[in-house]
């Protein structure tokens, strides 16, 4: 009703614009072919932008030049998963039934918490879901569109022991042992990045399956600093997972259907702020992701206390090993490395200082926590935590218990420079 009134009120204003786009539309059909497969191009970005932006109640522009739109939940790309063809959207379990924590957070005098920019701007309606919307730049930056969104296969994460040697270096922590999800309070800085297809990611990953095979399901949640994919340099939360080692599933965010959003409070793909900085206020964000034990959904949790909340889940139904439980888990820093000038990458990991600066400089993932078969967060004991960095000349990590912070548990600082010449060529 409301919209065709609004229609009829428009049509006398529309005339003259109507006769424009007519008389171009004519220009166009005279014109020669040329510009034939740029609009044949065009028709495929623009196919596909339908495909992932759906339509929205609302947008809200943010100061970091993201549009917000406020999808109705049950329209969300997530469902367009074959394998969802039957799926009802969760509602998210009761705060009695996620995973308590042994721990008592303290308000930390020393770190302070990151969130969303485009909180300033506005807020979705209850019933939506907070999606960033893709933009035809994002597409093109890709240039192709069936590699937008997806990690390059070599892009595994690493067999903890063996140096994978494809160009991807880490810096982080692990454990191996029987678990149904993980914690770990990041500290959010906004690295450089060299390339333009370069990036730097903070993140956790939930392992199971081989890591030589094609079967290793992972899902993964942190922050990234991606120009390809958002067009600048700003941190942004990100989601990933995959169920065949990176071969056919999975990919970022909401780029392909999967992970279902629960939230109107988070947008994944938005970006994070403040931003930490050498030597002054740091800031950090807090992630959780857990197996719902009843019907085996790994939700993932962004921030605690008052500000957190949950943001949306892999169904069970993605995965083959981690419909079970997970095998590993990694918390760390990855960057890139394609030796493009004939040197290693200058893209920094974490605040691009070395983790023997320790607080207030280097970066840090702390209060590092495991969920137990009992659905209980654990505290990871510090001997239960390896470390690996491939190059630690470029990146390294160093574990800490406590160091006189106070309330940290089982930590690490870790990052680096990239190229220097001390130490990383
Ligand atoms: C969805 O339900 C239909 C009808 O029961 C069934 O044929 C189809 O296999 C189901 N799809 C999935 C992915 O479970
Ligand atoms: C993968 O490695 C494990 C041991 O590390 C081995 O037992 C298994 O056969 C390997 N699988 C493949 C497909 O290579």
């Amino acid at each position: 009703m409301a919209s065709t009134k609004r229609r009829r009120r428009r049509r006398p204003e529309c005339r003259p614009l109507v006769a424009a786009v007519a008389v171009f539309a004519l220009l166009l059909l005279l014109l020669p072919a040329p510009g034939a497969e740029a609009a044949a191009a065009h028709y495929g970005v623009q196919r596909h932008l339908d495909r992932i932006n759906k339509p929205a109640v609302r947008s809200i522009q943010s100061a970091d030049g993201d549009m917000i739109d406020c999808v109705p939940s049950h329209k969300q790309r997530a469902l367009d998963h074959p394998l969802l063809a039957n799926h009802t959207i969760q509602t998210p379990p009761p705060l009695s039934l996620m995973p308590a924590s042994s721990l008592v957070y303290r308000q930390q005098q020393s770190s302070r918490r990151a969130w969303q920019t485009w909180h300033h701007a506005g807020h979705c309606p209850r019933g939506t879901v907070a999606v960033r919307r893709t933009t035809a730049a994002d597409v093109l930056r890709a240039g192709s569109l069936t590699r937008f969104g997806r990690k390059k296969k070599q892009r595994r994460p690493l067999p903890p022991d063996v140096a994978t040697g494809n160009g991807h270096e880490h810096a982080i922590a692990y454990t191996a042992s029987e678990v149904y999800g993980a914690r770990a309070t990041i500290s959010v800085w906004a690295p450089a990045i060299e390339e333009a297809n370069g990036f730097s990611l903070s993140q956790l990953w939930i392992l199971s399956g081989s890591f030589n095979g094609s079967d290793l399901n992972s899902i993964e949640a942190g922050w990234q600093v991606s120009p390809e994919l958002y067009g600048d340099s700003r941190p942004r939360l990100f989601t990933y997972w995959t169920s065949d080692a990176y071969e056919a599933t999975g990919c970022y965010n909401a780029l392909c259907p999967g992970f279902v959003q629960t939230s109107s409070r988070i947008a994944i793909g938005a970006s994070i702020s403040p931003v930490s900085s050498v030597g002054g206020p740091q800031y950090d964000m807090t992630l959780l992701v857990w197996k719902d034990p009843k019907l085996g959904n790994w939700w993932l949790s962004y921030g605690d206390g008052a500000g957190g909340g949950l943001v949306g889940y892999w169904p069970a139904e993605l995965f083959t090993h981690l419909s079970d439980h997970a095998t590993m888990v990694e918390w760390g820093g990855e960057v890139v490395d394609t030796r493009s000038g004939g040197t290693h990458t200058a893209t920094q990991m974490g605040s691009g200082r070395f983790a023997a600066e320790g607080f207030g400089r280097a970066a840090y993932f702390r209060n590092l926590e495991t969920v137990d078969a009992d659905n209980s967060l654990a505290a990871v004991p510090l001997d239960a935590i390896q470390t690996l960095a491939e190059d630690a000349g470029c990146y390294d990590v160093r574990k800490a218990y406590d160091d006189g912070r106070g309330g940290w548990g089982a930590h690490f600082y870790y990052g680096g420079p990239g190229h220097n010449p001390e130490s990383c060529p």
